[in-house]
């Protein structure tokens, strides 16, 4: 039986890729490793806890021995690697912990699969990455999978080195690759720390909306399970070596996405037309917030035949509905420390 090891499968896009595997292939059997960090949930993946070919382990991706022994044991035929400290803003609060677990951690998985692959024949070792590590554009074109690096943020720039080490792997020791650089994500499981779902909690709760800045940075928005497919397309037919940018030709402004989803939520909440817009309110910007990131996939497209099943307002409203379907969800994510930690270094009552 092929052995697959997911890491990150307990947090948003990771749990989404972990339900497609281990419901499309039963005869692979699925390993999903997770530290359970803030942004881990075994929630977001209960639904398929009990199926034969599913595994969950927690565990550390920066602990050596612990990978060391865990690779030792299963001898895993590839690994879709996805866990990571994910929020640009929490990176600029903190960036040794983006350090310690987008680089360190995926050099050490690196190591392992090296260690542990005698032979490379039918691996590969797929890392999932960002638009972000290219930097931020102007007004016009798109970022292509040979646009320099040019990573602004410390999330971007823990993401744009982990990627050069899985590349540099490949160059010196002929580690079977794949990489991916995806643009924004949205839908179900999103820990509301991130736009799209802290405005649908904030929204529900009839709370200040923050919009950094001006609301004029430009982001481009895909449906995670529309990356999942991507992701799955990507491990099975992907070439050795190669790079592949995914992206959903979906550019919004934050202050024109918010405003769309407050019309969405306005109309499942039967409020008043214009009643969450009032909510929006404008706090000081990110640090070095970048301007704009669009993704050109005619690669994935061209290659392998990957485009974006949904149209925006259906995905967005599919995440609304998800999200107040799920009250428990949300309730049981932004209960605890969730809240304080935003206090604390946002100073503001949006949160
Ligand atoms: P997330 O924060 O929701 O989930 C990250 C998961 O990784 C969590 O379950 C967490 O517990 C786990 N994790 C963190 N540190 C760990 C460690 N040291 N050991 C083991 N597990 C650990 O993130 P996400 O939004 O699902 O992003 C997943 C991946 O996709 C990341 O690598 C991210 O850089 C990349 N990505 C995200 C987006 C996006 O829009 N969210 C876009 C492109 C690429
Ligand atoms: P985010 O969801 O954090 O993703 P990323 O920083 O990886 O793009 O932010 C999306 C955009 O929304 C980004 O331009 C920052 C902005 N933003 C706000 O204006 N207010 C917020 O409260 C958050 C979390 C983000």
């Amino acid at each position: 039986m092929e052995k697959i090891l997911i890491t990150g499968g307990a947090g948003f896009i990771g749990s989404h890729v972990v339900r497609l595997f281990v419901k499309k292939y039963p005869n692979k059997k699925i390993f999903n490793l997770d530290a359970l960090t803030y942004a881990g949930n075994l929630e977001n993946i209960e639904d398929i806890e009990t199926e034969d070919n599913y595994e969950f382990i927690k565990g550390d991706i920066t602990n050596e021995q612990f990978i060391d022994e865990l690779f030792a044991k299963h001898q895993f035929d590839g690994v879709i690697h996805l866990a990571a400290e994910s929020h640009v803003d929490r990176s600029i609060k903190d960036p040794m912990a983006f350090l310690k677990a987008n680089i360190f951690g995926t050099v050490n998985l690196l190591n392992a699969s090296k260690k542990h692959w005698a032979s490379i024949e039918n691996k590969r070792f797929y890392h999932i990455s960002t638009d972000e590590v290219y930097g931020s554009l102007g007004e016009t074109g798109f970022f292509y999978e040979d646009t320099s690096y040019d990573p602004k943020s410390p999330y971007s720039a823990s993401k744009a080195s982990s990627d050069h080490f899985v590349r540099a792997y490949k160059n010196t020791y002929g580690l079977p690759i794949v990489i991916s650089n995806c643009s924004n994500n949205y839908g179900p499981f999103q820990f509301p720390e991130k736009l799209l779902p802290l405005c649908i909690n904030n929204i529900k709760n009839n709370k200040p909306l923050p919009i950094y800045g001006k609301g004029e940075n430009i982001r481009d928005w895909l449906f995670v399970e529309d990356h999942a497919s991507a992701i799955d397309l990507i491990y099975n037919e992907g070439k050795n070596g190669e790079t592949y940018n995914i992206g959903g030709h979906n550019e919004w402004t934050n202050m024109d996405l918010v405003k769309l989803l407050c019309k969405v939520m306005d109309k499942k909440l039967s409020r008043k037309a214009g009643h969450s817009g009032k909510l929006i309110t404008y706090v000081t910007d990110r640090a070095g917030h970048d301007l704009r990131y669009a993704i050109d996939a005619s690669k994935i497209e061209k290659e392998l035949g990957w485009k974006p099943s949904l149209q925006f307002e259906e995905g967005l409203t599919k995440t609304v509905d998800w999200y107040l379907e799920n009250e428990n969800w949300l309730n049981n994510v932004t209960s605890g420390g969730y809240l304080d930690y935003y206090k604390e270094h946002y100073k503001n009552d949006c949160y």
